[in-house]
């Protein structure tokens, strides 16, 4: 019969018969299948797992400290992370187009990745021969299956290292769907904020500037989304609604009153989606007092943002994200 439990005891058995007495690296995104994968790796093979976390910087209020500080003790794990805020925030500076974003997200993500990759190996030796990944059931089918290796290419000049690596790929997930994942996270006593947590794309908050992304836009919009997230969990909504982005509307620019005189800031806009599977979604019929309670605690609470708007669109025609 499936329960957790069994799962849990059969996959630990098989990855430590597959890593035997050799060591693993996880890259830990902040998301669910990433974290639960190291979590029954940590518990396989405890510290010859290495997890790393690179921290570009767009990620919302309080998700970093969750990977730095929450899965680190929920699960006893070895964590290295990367602050290469001001990387990213480098490689976007004057970029505003949201394809050209994605892919300077994505190339600094993987080249700081492969970086903390070689030092690992550097310290622990070569015998650091497998990668774990959270591919899920849905995933597998959905790229016609096989499992294999990761080819890591180095591209930098870190001497006494072979130019190519070859990782053994560790799958633990490959045989569950997502409502599965978080069960057996939840038995492994993984958070709530991790384990419950609704879709958040890879590039972060870097989509959801529309425009320029900079620091001070960051930490707006992070106080903006943190407002919304916690009016939302308190209302109880958190199971209703898919995801919501909070966008910030960087290049437009509206007139206000508040207090003393005029404003002029820039919008918010909420785009709460209800959803199966993220290919068409419909916008969430929030409840109007909890729309109230956000709009003005945001327009209160965040310097700069004087307006609050509500994205009615479904999808199609409008994708979930805004960029
Ligand atoms: P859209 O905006 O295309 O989003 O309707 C569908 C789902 O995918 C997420 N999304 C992304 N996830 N990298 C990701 O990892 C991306 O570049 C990306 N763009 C969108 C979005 O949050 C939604 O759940």
């Amino acid at each position: 019969t499936w329960t957790t439990g069994n799962v849990i005891e059969e996959q630990v058995a098989a990855i430590r018969a597959q890593v035997g007495d050799k060591r693993a690296i996880c890259g830990l995104s902040g998301g669910v299948d990433s974290a639960v994968a190291a979590a029954l790796v940590q518990k396989a093979i405890g510290d010859q797992l290495t997890c790393v976390y690179v921290d570009h910087g767009l990620m919302r209020k309080g998700e970093t400290q969750q990977v730095e500080k929450d899965f680190v003790a929920a699960t006893g794990a070895r964590l290295v992370v990367v602050d290469a805020e001001k990387r990213f925030l480098d490689a976007l500076a004057g970029v505003s187009d949201p394809e050209t974003k994605r892919k300077i997200i994505g190339r600094e993500f993987i080249r700081v990745f492969e970086q903390a990759q070689l030092e690992i190996l550097q310290e622990e030796g070569p015998e650091v021969a497998f990668l774990v990944q959270g591919t899920l059931y849905p995933d597998i089918v959905e790229s016609g299956g096989g499992t294999g290796t990761a080819n890591i290419k180095s591209h930098h000049n870190v001497g006494g290292l072979p130019d190519d690596i070859e990782f053994e790929l560790v799958e633990p997930l490959r045989q569950l769907f997502k409502d599965e994942v978080r069960m057996v996270g939840q038995e492994l006593g993984l958070p709530d904020e991790i384990v419950q947590r609704q879709p958040f794309p890879g590039p972060g908050l870097g989509i959801r500037i529309v425009g320029e992304v900079t620091k001070e836009r960051l930490d707006l919009l992070r106080e903006a989304d943190a407002i919304a997230r916690e009016e939302l969990t308190a209302a109880g909504l958190d199971r209703e609604i898919w995801q919501c982005p909070v966008v910030l509307l960087a290049d437009v620019r509206s007139v206000g009153v508040q207090g003393d005189g005029r404003t002029y800031g820039h919008p918010i806009v909420l785009r709460p989606v209800s959803s199966e599977d993220a290919m068409t979604a419909d916008w969430s019929r929030l409840p109007y007092e909890v729309l109230a309670r956000i709009s003005t605690r945001i327009t209160n609470e965040v310097a700069d943002v004087n307006r609050v708007v509500l994205d009615v669109t479904s999808k199609p025609p409008g994708t979930i994200e805004w960029e």
